[in-house]
């Protein structure tokens, strides 16, 4: 396993260029099954989740071709695939579960692997489950497997989701593409790359009209065509960037993002004192010596995103004073408050909420990565540490985030990948 060496008390200074979204690509990787026509995607993160979901369509027959260097994916789907979606990749990569609605949508039948929990929580998909029954799917659940078959067709429904969930919204959106006549659906998710996922199907020939915030209407059609589509900036990347700057006092430049797309996250930022100058394309942060303390709480979008939760706690541990936030979305989305006190921080736990006290110096530590956004709240804290950071387990970090060391390096940063004993 490989492992950072982070030495800290640098301030950043340079240009960031923010890849394309990880939480936008793999649905639309799932969504490419629908497809027998050539399929282009441009502004591709490689990083280890999309590289994964490659992989599980590759084993499920699909022609894919991954061009790293020109961060580009081709699919042709000439013959027909496999409808069977194995645990040993699902196990690391819980999204494989989109492929359940697209494989039941065009082949009728499907073999998919429960995807289980994770660190943040158990991570349930019952709500996907029953939105595509309501679909005439009938599912049976054994030896960890969905076998799920529906041998006349998905039906448009109704769908009224109790609870907005950014994959369930993602897999009735793509199985409904197919099933015959329209479905409605209600109190969906909303996010960027849920509508960057809305985009690339209508693209492909679906017929999809988004009516309200949260309600979508979908036509089941029968014919698809070539698609080209470029993958949306990750917001939650740029974020993280946001607040590796501030902490830092940094000077720096943010490329390739939609400031439109991030209103809410910008003006928090902005709120705890950071300075943002909003251009077309790119944010420019400035040094910001006083960091205001905040109560914050995530929310479903557009509301602050859980996976800035543990980033923005690191921010706070500069703030003057007290600050909280309150995690609505998972139940156990704390586990890098364990390392980041290790670290010299002064966070509290109380239920779902978490209270920060501020003006914290970091020490150092050698600490161990959990999840992906936890794994990077302890870079970031390794950044304003006075002593020598080692994260252990990085793959975690490499899951979501593309070339991190090297990006921050370019910024004046110094972060090393070793192996492990080295
Ligand atoms: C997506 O996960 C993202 N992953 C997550 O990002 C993100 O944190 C999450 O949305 C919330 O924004 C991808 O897009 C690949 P949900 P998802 O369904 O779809 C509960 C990252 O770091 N729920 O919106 O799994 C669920 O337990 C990852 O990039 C049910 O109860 O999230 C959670 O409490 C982490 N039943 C809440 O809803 C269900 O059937 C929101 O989950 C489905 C979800």
């Amino acid at each position: 396993m490989q492992k950072f060496i982070i030495n800290g008390g640098k301030k950043m200074f340079g240009t960031i260029n923010i890849s394309g979204s990880k939480n936008a690509t793999l649905p639309i990787l799932a969504a490419s099954i629908l497809s027998d026509k050539k399929i282009i995607l441009s502004n591709v993160p490689m990083v280890k989740d999309v590289l994964t979901m490659a992989k599980l369509l590759s084993s499920m027959g699909s022609t894919i071709n991954v061009l790293k260097k020109k961060k580009k994916i081709e699919i042709k789907n000439k013959k027909k695939l496999k409808t069977y979606a194995s645990y040993k990749l699902l196990k690391t990569m819980r999204a494989g579960i989109l492929v359940l609605g697209p494989l039941l949508a065009r082949y009728k039948k499907a073999k998919v692997s429960l995807p289980g929990g994770c660190a943040i929580g158990s991570r349930p998909i019952d709500l996907h489950l029953s939105a595509l029954q309501k679909m005439g799917a009938s599912l049976n659940i054994k030896d960890g497997y969905i076998q799920a078959s529906v041998p006349n067709g998905l039906v448009g429904a109704t769908i009224k989701f109790p609870k907005i969930s950014v994959g369930a919204t993602e897999n009735i959106l793509i199985a409904a593409c197919f099933a015959e006549g329209s479905t409605m659906m209600h109190n969906c998710a909303c996010e960027p790359e849920v509508l960057d996922l809305s985009k690339f199907l209508t693209k492909m020939g679906c017929n999809i009209n988004w009516i309200g915030k949260r309600c979508v209407k979908i036509v089941g059609v029968k014919k698809i065509k070539p698609t080209n589509h470029a993958v949306i900036f990750d917001r939650i990347e740029a974020g993280t960037y946001i607040i590796a700057a501030a902490i830092t006092n940094g000077n720096v430049i943010i490329m390739n993002v939609n400031p439109k797309l991030m209103r809410n996250e910008i003006d928090t930022f902005v709120k705890m004192g950071i300075k943002i100058l909003k251009k077309k394309n790119k944010l420019i942060v400035k040094p910001s010596y006083e960091i205001n303390k905040i109560n914050l709480k995530t929310e479903p979008y557009p509301g602050f995103p859980t996976d800035l939760q543990a980033q923005t706690m690191v921010l706070m541990c500069r703030a003057n004073g007290l600050s909280t936030i309150k995690e609505n979305i998972f139940e156990n989305r704390f586990m890098h408050v364990s390392e980041l006190n290790r670290m010299g921080a002064n966070i509290r736990i109380k239920g779902n909420k978490a209270l920060i006290r501020g003006n914290v110096e970091f020490d150092g530590a050698e600490i161990m990565a959990t999840d992906l956004r936890a794994s990077v709240s302890l870079v970031l804290a390794g950044l304003i540490s006075n002593k020598k950071t080692i994260i252990n387990r990085i793959y975690h970090l490499d899951r979501g985030y593309e070339n991190l060391e090297t990006k921050l390096s370019k910024c004046g940063v110094s972060v090393k990948r070793l192996e492990d004993g080295k």
